[in-house]
């Protein structure tokens, strides 16, 4: 009988330390410790034993199962922390690791660049307007010098609407609707799209940006309008730039003139972005005609000012090195994905 007991308690000492799981060891709790295992069959075989017998035995059986309950116990224990370390460790979480990186919308170059324009202008005293994209042939063309019929209008390919509405080909219309409404001194900028009636290539597209600025007072001459250019594109590409005005014609301006810049490329060495001339044009610009000061009502004998309408799209293309206009309204995520 002794040695049974001695039997079960190795078997039970060898599977409780074996259990993995607390599955396990309930299985054998029920084997070892419940109603139907051989330690309860010899404590139910006691009575049948002689006394002396019956105490010892009785004595030793219960020392058993109280150690077989402590056993229990402790595994349970131990397999209750090793389950919580697992569980910890699985759900561990490293508070040093760099998070992962949202994805956020990006600013589409024209507004990029604008935003730097509008900085550049606004430190030398320019504010910032704008005007209807659908225009009226009176601000679009005859307010600007350039009645019904006149051959320059040619010089616009133009989207006509209905009830003689436009859309607008340059920014220059904003030019009379402010001075309609302001008087001098005026130091406007005017960014914004204009339209144009044509067939689109890397260079030309049917809408794109323009930059107007007007600057009128009483002693403005060109050179003030070739010093605010300088300052105005050496800021904007980090670099001096050198201008050169060429004689040209808008009837809104007289003298007119064509901007050209030093190639932003190459320095002004010859490049074949600038076709090795070393020079870029950039706008057109011009003292604001008479005419055009007494369609807003001044008096051209006292007003005198600067108006230029530079290529907004194309200087972009220059600052990043776009090498095609369309793409700026193409949606073209890998290209807007760059800014
Ligand atoms: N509006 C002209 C154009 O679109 C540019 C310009 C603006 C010329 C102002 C002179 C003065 O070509």
């Amino acid at each position: 009988m002794e040695k049974d007991l001695e039997k079960i308690r190795a078997h039970a000492k060898e599977a409780i330390r074996n259990a993995a799981d607390l599955g396990f060891l309930e299985q054998i709790r029920v084997e070892y410790m419940g109603r139907k295992s051989a330690l309860t069959a010899i404590l139910r075989g006691l009575k049948d034993l002689p006394i002396n017998a019956r105490k010892r035995i009785g004595q030793e059986a219960n020392h058993l199962a109280e150690e077989i309950e402590r056993l229990l116990s402790e595994r349970k224990r131990e397999l209750g922390s090793v389950i919580r370390e697992s569980i910890l460790a699985k759900e561990r979480l490293d508070v040093t690791m760099p998070g992962s990186r949202i994805e956020r919308g990006h600013q589409h170059p024209v507004t990029k660049v604008l935003a730097e324009i509008e900085g550049i202008f606004g430190s030398m005293g320019f504010e910032t307007v704008d005007g209807p994209e659908v225009e009226t042939d009176f601000y679009n063309f005859e307010a600007l010098n350039m009645p019904p019929g006149h051959p320059a209008r040619d010089m616009w390919d133009t989207f006509w609407l209905k009830n003689k509405l436009l859309l607008r080909t340059h920014t220059s219309p904003v030019q009379v609707r402010y001075m309609e409404k302001h008087n001098p001194p005026i130091r406007i900028i005017v960014p914004g799209r204009v339209y144009r009636y044509e067939a689109t290539d890397a260079s030309h597209e049917i809408q794109f940006e323009q930059l107007e600025g007007l600057v009128v007072d009483t002693h403005i001459s060109v050179a003030n309008f070739k010093a605010v250019m300088q300052e105005f594109f050496s800021r904007f590409y980090g670099n001096h730039i050198e201008i050169q005005l060429r004689p040209s014609y808008f009837p809104f301006v007289e003298p007119g003139f064509e901007i050209f810049i030093s190639c932003v490329i190459c320095k002004g060495k010859g490049c074949s972005v600038c076709k090795q001339t070393g020079w870029l044009e950039i706008g057109g610009a011009g003292m604001v005609h008479p005419n055009v000061f007494k369609a807003v009502g001044y008096n051209p004998k006292q007003a005198r000012g600067f108006a230029f309408g530079l290529g907004f799209s194309r200087m972009i293309m220059m600052k990043y090195k776009i090498p095609d206009v369309r793409l700026f309204n193409s949606g073209d995520l890998r290209f807007l994905k760059q800014f």
